[in-house]
């Protein structure tokens, strides 16, 4: 008869305790298989718990390499209130020559007793108590004694504790820390992709690219997802914030198909200059940045001021405004250009050096199209260089 142990738990997010203690029970050989039973939505869902789609697939992505645990989606596709007696009778139905234990650690059962139909529920599955060491005291012992004596088959399981906890990596998160030694890799991009946790700044990543496919056309969208995984990369590449980047990167083109006079209208109230009012060039940065703050959510003036200098540079650049400069120059969809290789090759050895080749890259093409440098272009190429004064104003086509 296959031994199935259960772990119930919202698994908010799932985290390594949790499959530290589903290993603990499968070593001991209590039982064969450990299904992990993540909750539904409450009817009164706290703001802290990420929806149940989400909790069900970090579970998913936690166990796909461990052979003996799967998750059950039991609970996950009922609505209301769900008991776990309801839970066993409908498991014990479907899994008729199966036998289950639950596992619970010794806080949960001192509180067994307020679970609704306690008395049926010790007839559908044993027992097993995860303890840590020093736990298993002579009221822990009694409290065992006396669940026996009610009918219940309980058994202690000493284990050595991992000190994890769900609420840790949440607020963890929210603060902007690291996770990646508390959950699986997975279950950390899942995390980070889907900016859960407090981790978003404004709306998720996927209802942006949703609002973005339908704000763009295909080849700029095209570009947009470029420019995020390039930023991402050189961020990484350059120790840089990968999140901050991949976002403005995802959003730096975000007034890109608008009218020049949407364009003017979305960044009412921003300081422009007479040329820029008239180059829809030069306006979508401006008018890209005000759309990700008022549209999109966007709070974050780092990440703003990336999407705003994206098209001229300036003077004094940060170095994700450089790197957002640069990945819109070199991600994969570009149409080659003279150059575009080497550029690609400097944009993984020096963030300076690819900076001043791309200015630089940037004058040479004005030039031949007999304009002149835009003022914030040509400071931000005086960081690096003396140039030759240039008194008008030129429309630059990036
Ligand atoms: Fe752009
Ligand atoms: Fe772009």
């Amino acid at each position: 008869m296959l031994h199935i142990g259960l772990m119930g738990g919202s698994f908010n997010p799932v985290h390594l305790g949790h499959l530290h203690l589903a290993h603990a029970a499968l070593e001991s050989g209590r039982v064969d298989q450990v299904f992990f039973l993540p909750t539904g939505n409450p009817p009164h869902k706290s703001k802290s718990l990420a929806n149940k789609y989400d909790r069900l697939r970090m579970v998913e992505l936690a166990l796909k390499s461990e052979e003996r645990m799967a998750v059950c989606r039991e609970e996950i596709d009922r609505e209301g209130v769900i008991y776990t007696v309801d839970t066993l009778k409908r498991l014990r139905e479907k899994w008729k020559d199966c036998r289950f234990t639950y596992l619970i650690g010794a806080d949960t059962l001192r509180t067994l007793h307020t679970w609704r139909c306690v008395d049926e529920v010790i007839t559908l599955c044993d027992f097993l108590v995860l303890m840590r060491p020093g736990e298993q005291d002579d009221d822990m012992a009694q409290l065992m004694d006396a669940w026996t004596a009610r009918g219940a088959h309980i058994e202690a399981l000493t284990a050595e504790p991992v000190d994890i906890s769900s609420t840790q990596i949440r607020k963890r998160i929210a603060e902007g820390q690291a996770i990646d030694s508390l959950v699986p890799r997975a279950v950390a991009d899942y995390i980070r992709e889907n900016a859960l946790y407090g981790n978003e700044v404004g709306m998720k990543r996927e209802k942006m690219v949703y609002k973005l496919k339908k704000a763009l056309d295909a080849q700029r969208f095209a570009h947009t997802l470029g420019v995020e995984e390039t930023a991402r990369e050189m961020a990484k590449c350059f120790g840089e914030d990968e999140d901050r980047a991949a976002l403005a990167g995802l959003l730096h083109d975000c007034a890109k198909c608008l009218t020049l006079g949407e364009m003017v209208k979305a960044a009412k109230g921003e300081k422009l200059d007479p040329v820029m009012k008239e180059s829809k060039a030069l306006m979508h940065a401006v008018a890209g940045a005000c759309i990700a703050r008022n549209v999109y959510g966007v709070e974050d003036e780092i990440v703003l001021s990336c999407i705003r200098w994206h098209t001229t540079g300036r003077s004094g650049m940060t170095r994700l405004e450089k790197i957002i400069y640069l990945a819109d120059m070199i991600e994969p969809n570009r149409k080659p250009f003279e150059g575009l290789e080497e550029l690609r090759a400097l944009c993984r050895e020096d963030l300076d050096k690819a900076m001043h080749r791309a200015l630089l890259m940037s004058f040479e093409h004005v030039q031949r199209q007999g304009k002149t440098l835009h003022p914030d272009t040509l400071a931000a190429l005086q960081d690096y260089q003396p140039v030759p004064e240039v008194q008008d104003m030129p429309a630059l086509e990036k």
